[in-house]
């Protein structure tokens, strides 16, 4: 198997028997990794708060997660989420200050734009998301069941009604159609998500 996929199989692994809600989502994304193929290389595309924030993100990203990112994102392309709000003056800056760099998922779904996955695969998404700083990324929902890694900076997350700040190291599970936010203060964040259900859902902003 690809080393990256072995290495990312094996973290799944751990995290589940590590956290017990994450049991039966890593069971998902381990069982699924093992049906990935990697896809042709195509371009590199960037964004201007990646070209700003990922390098030191980077370089203090923390923990098994952290090693990850620095193995993979070298070889990823960015993009940005939620083509459907342009025009929108408050999803105007958040998708300036915000991008997602697909790692495994669909080259199928046209959602995505213009960043296609390394990997190939129908049944999970597992990418990372850098955060600028003050950036709110609007309340929203998916059908995809996701786990987040933080793996650097720290910021205010919204689960359901509930807001808490996660840092370097936290583990945020959103179950399906939870409404979850995050709300980034003086420091970029870094992370990597999966979606281990329902990989071709689409997030809707939630407006109260
Ligand atoms: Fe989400």
């Amino acid at each position: 198997m690809d080393p990256f996929i072995t290495d990312l199989c094996s973290f799944a692994e751990s995290e589940g028997s590590r956290v017990p809600e994450l049991e039966q989502p890593m069971a998902l994304l381990a069982d699924s990794l093992g049906r990935v193929s990697r896809l042709e290389q195509s371009e590199r595309l960037s964004l201007p708060v990646v070209d700003d924030h990922l390098a030191a993100a980077l370089d203090v990203a923390e923990g098994p997660v952290g090693d990850l990112l620095r193995n993979i994102l070298p070889d990823a392309g960015w993009a940005q989420p939620y083509p459907e709000h342009v025009g929108e003056p408050d999803m105007d800056v958040f998708r300036a200050g915000f991008g997602y760099a697909p790692v495994v998922g669909s080259p199928e779904n046209s959602y995505r734009g213009d960043a296609f996955p390394l990997y190939g695969s129908e049944e999970v998404f597992v990418g990372a998301v850098l955060q600028g700083p003050n950036i709110v990324y609007p309340s929203h929902v998916h059908r995809a069941v996701e786990v987040y890694w933080a793996a650097s900076g720290t910021a205010g997350w919204q689960k359901g009604d509930v807001w808490s700040r996660h840092g370097p190291g936290a583990t945020i599970l959103h179950e399906a159609g939870v409404r979850h936010a995050t709300t980034t203060g003086d420091e970029a964040i870094l992370m990597m998500f999966a979606w281990v259900t329902d990989p071709r859902s689409i997030p809707v902003i939630v407006r109260l």
